[in-house]
């Protein structure tokens, strides 16, 4: 298992392409893009009205979906019940489209290399 910064506005996808490679399981830290303003993108919120959940039930079952194991945290109980369930809805093809297009880019990444997080 490897931990990145991963979120839609930050797919990471030649990590995850290296981990598929060899058998990693990629595990998603800041899952929730709060610094990309992942949750207020209005993509994100219509997909979210359409399948009635809260964009942060989005941007989770975005990387479930992809096998993706994200760790959300948050300090507030409902919160935590929201962002547990993600198994009562499903994104479809257009859904996954969408939210490729908020990809900002590889560079925009913290990298592990100079930056240290836990
Ligand atoms: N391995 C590493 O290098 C590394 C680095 C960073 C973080 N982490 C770990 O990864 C986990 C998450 O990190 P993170 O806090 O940076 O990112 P995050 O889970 O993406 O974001 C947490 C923030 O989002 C808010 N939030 C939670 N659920 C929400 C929802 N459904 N809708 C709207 N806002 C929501 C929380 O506020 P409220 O508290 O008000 O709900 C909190 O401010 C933590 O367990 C952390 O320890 C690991």
């Amino acid at each position: 298992m490897n931990q990145i910064q991963l979120s839609p506005a930050l797919p990471r996808q030649t990590s995850r392409a290296y981990h598929a490679e060899h058998g990693i399981l990629t595990e998603a830290w800041r899952p929730l893009g709060g610094p990309e303003n992942v949750l207020d993108q209005i993509i994100v919120k219509t997909i979210a009205e359409k399948h009635e959940v809260s964009a942060g039930q989005v941007a989770l079952r975005w990387a479930v979906q992809q096998g993706i194991v994200p760790i959300p945290s948050s300090s507030n109980p409902s919160r935590w019940k929201a962002n547990a369930d993600l198994f009562s809805f499903e994104l479809d093809e257009r859904d996954m489209r969408d939210l490729e297009t908020l990809d900002l880019g590889e560079a925009t990444a913290w990298d592990a290399r100079t930056h240290e997080e836990w």
